[in-house]
């Protein structure tokens, strides 16, 4: 059996929604000590909702691939949805990660929960 799934290749190959937003109002970066991995989430909220999302990941290929889904499952999509995104619901989408491999797609959680935090503070801030 090969070691990573279609999808997971796909996202690693053609990973979506990569980039910087320039105005986007909730950014957040976060890094694994052991590996060394760094992975960066720009969120643009309006409304509530989740019109765009772009990532910039320094790291492994199931990093990216991780990166690429997690931002696929929130664009769109209420900041409430956005909350309860887990890693388990971005390795499930990817039809899977090894287990060894599991920790990266808890980056891209706990990056699109900082950027969540950033604008929650920000939106406080300008209350
Ligand atoms: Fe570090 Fe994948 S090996 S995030």
């Amino acid at each position: 059996m090969a070691l990573y799934s279609e999808t997971v290749m796909d996202h690693f190959r053609h990973p979506r929604n990569v980039g910087v937003i320039e105005d986007a109002n909730g950014i957040g970066e976060v890094g694994n000590a052991q590996c060394g991995d760094i992975m960066k989430m720009y969120l643009k909220i309006e409304n509530d909702i989740i019109v765009d999302v772009k990532f910039e990941t320094f790291g492994c290929g199931s990093a990216i691939a991780s990166s690429s889904m997690a931002t696929e499952l929130i664009k769109g999509k209420p900041v409430s949805e956005a909350m309860q995104l887990t890693n388990k619901a971005v390795a499930e989408a990817l039809d899977g990660l090894p287990a060894y491999k599991m920790h990266c797609s808890v980056l891209a959680e706990e990056a699109i929960q900082s950027a969540l935090e950033d604008y929650y503070k920000k939106v406080k801030k300008d209350d």
